[in-house]
């Protein structure tokens, strides 16, 4: 099909202006679900939609809206998560940036079917100037009655909030984030509770993901039914991709779910193919938290059929032989890549973002950075790469939050697949003097 949902109109001259944006349609799933919908009737369209949360796990929506828990006379928040900080992802800052009235719209709608009357969007502090692209957005739609009190001469009232942080990784974790967005430390909080049962201070809480509430919109103006025509199987409807690395047209695209990896990758409607002709090598496929795959697993699944950029294709295997689609962060390596440095740069980022609450986070991550080093550096042994897999073993399933897993994960399809270069590294020592440069840039020690 290749019908776009989301980003149909970037191209429109103006698009970030609220007459222009209203001049294409925008606002009609506001206007449609509170003026002809229940807010049962819009969740029942999420959920018809088989719509999944865009911002990792892909959890499907309608089902986490239905389990927020509506005791009466307390308070239910919708946030929206734009911390976007899995390294390889930016798809929520080119949508947030270029259509900002489209996040604005679907968090209306969102919030109606939610009963929400105060929302936030809670949004990475390196994004300031995208927070004041919403913030100016915010106000046209306060200023044209699409916030505010009685919303198009209803009964539903909504207040919507853009809130920044402090650009650490964790409080993309979505209890995190709320902690955060109370004024605490970002620490992911123990569940259950689930935030849906006691999220934002204490109540009933929806977190999704930027890309997940824009898809709303659409879901609600067609119906749930025509979303779920579009995509394969329970991959329903359009994903926003984030193409980067060595191919010849890095962006976001976006794409229906189900499309080969191998035409993403390779036709000029998409990626384009590897720059400068060089040799595809890898891909990590969602996001830097996900398991690397090298080429020949990437394009076909173990059984030797076509993978495809879908949540079940990609996770096709398990992590032998798979992956996970995660927040659709595409990340193309080709020959030249050095598999090791580039998990010693993905482990760094972990051990830097651990919040520190969990001692196999805190201290694995640190040790996995510093064996990593050490290889790198030449010092490396053949029991290292044991030790390696051990102490990831050691991490995964162990925190309070996932983050423990987003280290673990990559080190162990590292090694899974590209064992032979970590030998070569321990065997063959290599000079390598950007990794010494970057300790002696800041200050560090090196292992
Ligand atoms: C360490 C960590 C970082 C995360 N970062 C983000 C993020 O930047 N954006 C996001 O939407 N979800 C992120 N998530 C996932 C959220 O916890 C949560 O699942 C998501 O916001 C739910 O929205 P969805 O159902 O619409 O996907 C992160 C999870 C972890 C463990």
């Amino acid at each position: 099909m290749g019908k776009k949902l989301l980003l149909k109109d970037d191209h429109i001259a103006g698009i970030q202006s609220y007459d222009v944006y209203r001049k294409n349609g925008g606002y009609a799933s506001v206007e449609k679900a509170v003026k002809t919908m229940t807010t049962e009737a819009v969740v029942e369209e999420v959920k018809k939609s088989g719509l999944r949360g865009r911002g990792g796990a892909g959890f499907p929506t309608g089902m986490k809206w239905s389990f927020l828990a509506k005791p009466p006379g307390i308070a239910r928040y919708l946030v929206c998560n734009a911390d976007e900080s899995e390294p390889g992802t930016f798809k929520d800052r080119y949508l947030m940036e270029r259509i900002p009235h489209l996040l604005i719209e679907g968090m209306i709608t969102s919030s109606y079917a939610l009963g929400a009357n105060t929302s936030y969007i809670y949004i990475r502090g390196e994004y300031y100037y995208v927070a004041r692209i919403l913030e100016k957005a915010i106000d046209e739609a306060y200023a044209n009655g699409w916030l505010g009190k009685n919303i198009l001469g209803s009964e539903y009232s909504l207040d919507l909030y853009v809130q920044i942080g402090a650009g650490a990784y964790i409080c993309g974790e979505e209890t995190a984030l709320l902690e955060s967005l109370e004024g605490k430390r970002g620490n992911p909080r123990i569940k259950p509770p689930f935030p849906a049962v006691a999220g934002l201070y204490g109540c009933p809480t929806v977190v999704n993901n930027v890309e997940t509430i824009a898809a709303v919109v659409p879901i609600v103006n067609d119906g749930g039914d025509e979303y779920a025509k579009i995509g394969i199987g329970k991959s329903t409807g359009t994903k926003l991709i984030s193409a980067s690395g060595h191919i010849n047209k890095p962006g976001v695209y976006e794409i229906d779910l189900g499309v080969p990896v191998e035409e993403f990758i390779f036709s000029d409607k998409y990626c384009g193919g590897i720059r400068g002709g060089k040799k595809f090598k890898a891909v990590v496929a969602g996001g830097s938290s996900v398991p690397i795959l090298p080429a020949d697993l990437i394009l076909k699944t173990a059984k030797g059929e076509p993978r495809l950029m879908s949540y079940e294709s990609l996770a096709d295997g398990g992590f032998a032989t798979g992956t996970m689609l995660g927040s659709g962060g595409f990340i193309v390596m080709d020959e030249d890549t050095s598999i090791v440095k580039n998990l010693w740069n993905f482990t760094r980022f972990y051990h830097h973002e651990s919040c520190g609450q969990c001692s196999p986070c805190r201290e694995g991550t640190g040790w996995m950075e510093k064996i990593l080093h050490r290889i790198l550096d030449g010092h490396g042994t053949m029991s290292d790469i044991d030790l390696l897999w051990d102490i990831q073993g050691k991490i995964e399933g162990k925190t309070i939050c996932p983050l423990g897993d987003a280290a673990a994960w990559p080190v162990a399809a590292a090694i899974r697949h590209f064992r032979s270069e970590f030998e070569e590294y321990i065997k063959n020592p290599k000079s390598i003097k950007d990794v010494k440069h970057y300790y002696r840039l800041n200050n560090l020690q090196s292992a």
